[in-house]
């Protein structure tokens, strides 16, 4: 049977990125003689403007039938006056909350031949190798009361969080933990917010089933200077859904950009995939965008999904080739660095598909 991908390549970089990742994904699937399905549907602003709403039926329709799905990015100034619950982002929020899965999977980690592209010290960043789990469908995001008040003058969000949901969501963390270095950071704010207090408690509890894993608590605002300060410490990172959705895009610092790092959502009925950076309108279109990202968070689709771990380790292997021969895309050349050859976002992907060696 064939597996049923869905691609919402969204707005922005989103059709180019994910362009370069499918043609990997084709690649790996017929060098495995299997045969890889792939639909396209529309979702975000470009989904506003055709259909009128972002995330239009036939979207929702096609990524509950899938076997994984495949997202570009969503979102750019041309829909910034529009309400938080008609913006692009909110079909996002919407695929989400139907696809189910709770836990957001962002690996961050230095790349030695990336490493000087941090703007951190080498001896910071390298071997540095986190994996946030980011809740996905609680706290400030999804949340009510939620509403901008215009006549008084007010608004507010609601951060609600239930102890089911924080426990499902700590037993992906401690798993996944046990299969790295066996350490959990856990983040909250728990000297200020009840909500936090609450996940501190239940993900203590929680730890008590994995005694062979070391847990940890740290207050978000000081988390944030240790990731930068010491991201080696780091092995599993537990956060709520906004404080996951800062700190993983401030540690793509220790990665060297925000266009190399993958993501997975998993826990639902079908699991969702999608580079952490945004749509990058200003860049849109110009071949400009890094590809590699969205070709990763392919290999984590064969590695979660597809059943294909060796062909998701021969992507990533691929990647660290190519980055290894000094190919780059501009936003990995910092200041005047040289030595390295400047690619396009296909020329990327075709040179990721040539060095895979499957
Ligand atoms: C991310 C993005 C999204 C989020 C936006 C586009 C809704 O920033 O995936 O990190 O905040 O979750
Ligand atoms: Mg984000």
């Amino acid at each position: 049977m064939a597996f049923r991908l869905l691609v919402t390549a969204g707005d922005g970089i989103g059709p180019e990125v994910t362009r370069e990742a499918v043609a990997v994904l084709q690649a790996v699937f017929s060098h495995a003689d299997k045969s890889l399905e792939v639909t396209e549907r529309r979702i975000g602003g470009v989904a506003i403007d055709t259909d009128g709403t972002p995330l239009p039926q036939e979207t929702l329709d096609a990524a509950l039938a899938s076997d994984a799905v495949l997202l570009g990015a969503v979102g750019g100034s041309k829909w910034n006056a529009l309400p938080p619950d008609t913006r692009p982002e909110a079909g996002l929020l919407q695929l989400r909350a139907a696809l189910g899965g709770f836990a957001n999977l962002r690996p961050a980690f230095s790349i030695a031949e990336l490493a000087a592209n941090s703007p951190l010290k080498l001896e910071i960043v390298s071997g540095a190798d986190i994996l946030f789990v980011r809740e996905l469908l609680g706290g400030l995001y999804f949340g009510a009361p939620r509403e901008w008040n215009r006549q008084t003058g007010e608004a507010w969000n609601t951060m609600r969080y239930t102890r089911e949901e924080i426990a499902r969501v700590a037993r992906i963390a401690f798993d996944l933990a046990q299969k790295r270095r066996k350490k959990v950071t856990s983040v909250d704010k728990a000297n200020v917010l009840e909500v936090s207090q609450l996940w501190r408690a239940t993900v203590t509890e929680v730890a008590k089933e994995y005694p062979d894993v070391t847990l940890e608590h740290q207050l978000v605002d000081s988390m944030a200077m240790l990731i930068m300060t010491a991201p080696r410490s780091y092995d599993v990172v537990l956060t709520e859904n906004l404080f996951g959705d800062i700190l993983s895009d401030e540690s793509a610092v220790i990665t060297g950009s925000l266009g190399m790092l993958p993501s997975a959502t998993i826990g639902g009925k079908v699991n969702l995939y999608e580079p952490i950076h945004g749509s990058a309108p200003d860049i849109a279109g110009k071949g400009l965008a890094n590809p590699l990202g969205a070709i990763l968070t392919g290999a984590l689709v064969l590695r979660l999904s597809a059943n294909m771990e060796a062909e998701a380790a021969a992507i990533q292997a691929a990647v660290r080739k190519v980055l290894e021969m000094g190919f780059r895309t501009p936003d990995l050349v910092r200041g005047d660095a040289t030595g390295f050859t400047v690619l396009t976002t296909t020329e990327m992907g075709a040179k990721v598909r040539a060095m895979l060696h499957l």
